[in-house]
């Protein structure tokens, strides 16, 4: 039985991610946030719930203990996130890591210049990026609320196409690179809608 750690579970695409996991999969999810009273527990079975941050390594490295999959859902001080990722799945021997950046962090939106608001996402990605673990880190559109799932990817080094993406259309993307193992490995991937 495949187990997913979700980093950040209280974050809009992570909280619909787990709804696409637990409605299409029959993986075991562990949901690590803050403040862990905001989440009610979806499928008492399946999930469980761990309060915690992501810069407290210890807590971070315990919470990756028997796991397969960690699904990185972050915000805000996203190097020293990474940083810290990186160094709790090496103590704990986890190698495949699905990583949330945005389109724009190497100025590959044709017509858009970098801005930096975009920094910790260039940043974290690159530390993601450097290291040896099997990452893959995705970066999407503008998220909209639009039910349906149609989606195209693009390769590092290739232009952006589109601009906006589906929220249903990350997480079927999440749940497949988590499902399938050796999809999308050590790849940084744009996601959009056609
Ligand atoms: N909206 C868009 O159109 C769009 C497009 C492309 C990419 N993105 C990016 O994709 C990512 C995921 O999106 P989203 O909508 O799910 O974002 P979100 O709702 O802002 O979720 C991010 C989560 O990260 C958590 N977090 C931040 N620092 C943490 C820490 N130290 N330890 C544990 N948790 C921490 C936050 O927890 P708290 O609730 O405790 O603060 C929050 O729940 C974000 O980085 C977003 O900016 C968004």
């Amino acid at each position: 039985m495949t187990k997913v750690l979700i980093l950040g579970a209280n974050g809009g695409l992570a909280q619909n991610t787990t709804r696409v996991f637990l409605r299409d999969t029959d993986v075991e999810l562990t949901l690590y946030l803050r403040r862990a009273n905001r989440l009610k527990n979806p499928d008492q079975r399946r999930v469980t719930i761990v309060e915690g941050d992501v810069l407290d390594r210890e807590k971070l490295a315990r919470a990756m203990e028997a796991h397969d999959v960690v699904y990185a859902n972050l915000a805000g001080a996203m190097k020293q996130q990474a940083e810290h990722i990186v160094a709790a799945m090496h103590t704990t021997g986890l190698k495949r890591l699905i990583f949330i950046s945005s389109m724009g962090i190497y100025g590959e939106v044709p017509g858009e210049q970098y801005k930096s608001v975009l920094d910790p996402y260039r940043d974290s990605a690159a530390v993601i990026e450097a290291s040896d673990l099997d990452y893959t880190v995705l970066r999407p559109g503008w998220f909209t609320q639009d039910q349906e799932v149609r989606y195209e990817v693009t390769q590092k080094g290739e232009p952006f196409r589109g601009h906006d993406v589906s929220l249903n259309s990350v997480s079927d993307l999440i749940v497949k690179l988590a499902t399938s193992p050796g999809l999308h490995v050590r790849r940084s991937l744009g996601v959009s809608q056609p």
